[in-house]
């Protein structure tokens, strides 16, 4: 491990970038941990507060410090600021300053955009805890109940990294950003975050099993962009970021899985497609949550054409998926980049300038990485020999933002009139009966080792420890 990468525990807030020798920023952000201990304990994990969760900690920032799992209540989570370790002699790899330094302070001309930015990301980890803080609740296991805990308060951490970097580098305006994210409340109509996607409720455990694996997975997606960022503490804030964000994928795609797993036994066992009569869920409502969440997910990708976007790309502020291993010249003047649109009521493919429609290519490599685990759970049913397949929606479909948001696409990709989308939106999008439904399963199953009947145990426990072992200690 490198020097200086230790995370400083015995510091008031755990961090590796020296932060005792920068004595302002210091005191800066020992006024605003107060203040976020108030909103955690505001809008964090309703009625847990004061309960043990196994947790893990980072306690370095290299691939092997994700080791340090403990029994600990949540407000006593060591958050604090983890940037990945340097890179030595990083530059610049894309854009008009390709090849120049990366910059370790905010280049004044770039400053706004750069907030904007950060501002954007930062609102999206403590929206996440919001709409989440009720779940607790209906827990379908403590082992589930413990996987909420972690994603809480990892998605704490990450707003922690971006008023980091507000408050490190943006001065004043930084300080007042960082306070903001502190007061923005999801699905508030007064002060919203700024996000469509963060606004939605999450009220069910159907929902947040769909949420963390694609609207978690966005997230992957922005962060691996920023995460090529000439602003190197960006870069290596993203970085580590990156590592957490994994466990919460892995989270939506096991617990949606483990959901399926469980809907095809009943399927079997009852000899029946009609599995809600005998406590599951059913795939037609399983698919019809995964149109709503995919669709929504889509949206926060922007709009296919966007000037906002090449603009970022060509001041070296956010890249592209992957960007460094790239064989192109990372500068993308004379490239272009074919997208999807509607000529009227046909769906078509047009080549347009790649610096435009970076929001798309990033799209594109979203929608790969969904495919995958539809693939995991198709195999699921397969497995049990059932003949249906779930899919992802048609990009067009259900799209508030870009070029699909002045039509109705079905789920197979077809424009249709308002009239058929009226006539069958029913069979696309969860009802409000559907939703009822769902909450009608939604029984809290506190003791150890059980699981509540509408998804099955996952294959293994965490940290090697059983499925009994107590994830969270209720008492
Ligand atoms: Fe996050
Ligand atoms: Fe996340």
């Amino acid at each position: 491990m490198a020097p200086g990468t230790k995370i400083d525990y015995a510091e008031r807030i755990p961090n590796n970038v020296s932060l005792a020798e920068n004595r302002r920023l210091l005191r800066a952000l020992e006024e605003w941990q107060p203040r976020f201990l108030h909103w955690w304990t505001d809008m964090g994990p309703e009625g847990y507060q004061a309960k043990e969760a196994y947790l893990r900690t980072a306690i370095s920032v290299d691939s092997k410090g994700w080791a340090h799992f403990d029994h600990v209540k949540m407000p006593e989570y060591r958050w604090g600021i983890f940037l990945a370790e340097p890179e030595a002699g990083r530059q610049i790899p894309f854009g008009a300053h390709k090849g120049q330094p990366a910059w370790q302070e905010v280049p004044g001309e770039y400053r706004g955009v750069l907030r904007r930015l950060i501002v954007t990301q930062g609102d999206t980890e403590p929206a996440s805890v919001e709409q989440q803080r009720h779940l607790g609740r209906t827990c379908p296991s403590l082992y589930d109940l413990r996987n909420l805990f972690q994603v809480n308060v990892e998605e704490g951490r990450h707003l922690w990294a971006m008023a980091y970097l507000l408050h490190a580098h943006f001065g004043r305006d930084g300080r007042e950003e960082a306070e903001a994210l502190l007061q923005r409340r999801s699905g508030d109509p007064d002060k919203p975050r700024i996000l469509g996607a963060f606004n939605e409720r999450t009220p069910d455990w159907l929902s947040f099993y769909m949420f963390t694996y694609f609207t978690d997975r966005d997230g992957k997606y922005q962060l691996c962009a920023l995460a090529e960022s000439g602003f190197d503490p960006l870069s290596r804030t993203c970085r580590f970021m990156l590592t957490e964000e994994a466990h919460h994928m892995f989270v939506g795609e096991t617990g949606i899985g483990r959901i399926v797993q469980r809907t095809c036994e009943l399927m079997r066992e009852h000899k029946t497609d009609d599995v809600r009569r005998h406590g599951g869920i059913d795939l037609p409502t399983l698919q019809k949550y995964l149109n709503f969440h995919y669709s929504v997910s889509l949206d926060l990708f922007g709009s296919e054409i966007s000037t906002n976007a090449a603009n970022f790309y060509t001041a070296g502020l956010k890249g592209r998926f992957e960007e460094t291993k790239k064989p192109d010249d990372h500068l993308l003047k004379e490239a272009s980049y074919p997208i999807t649109l509607h000529d009227g009521d046909r769906i078509v493919t047009r080549e347009e300038p790649a610096l435009t429609t970076l929001n798309e290519r990033l799209r594109d490599d979203y929608i790969a990485d969904c495919q995958r685990g539809v693939d995991r759970w198709n195999a699921i049913i397969k497995k049990h020999g059932i003949d249906v397949e779930l899919r992802l929606p048609h990009r067009g479909f259900r799209r508030a933002i870009g070029v699909f948001a002045d039509v109705r696409v079905s789920p197979e990709g077809r424009i249709v009139s308002q009239a058929e989308w009226d006539a069958r939106k029913d069979e696309w999008l969860p009802t409000e009966q559907d939703a009822a439904f769902v909450q009608s399963l939604m029984k809290p199953v506190i003791e150890r080792g059980m699981f509540a009947n509408w998804i099955a145990p996952p294959a293994r426990g965490i940290d090697g420890k059983p499925l009994d072992f107590e994830y969270v200690r209720l008492d």
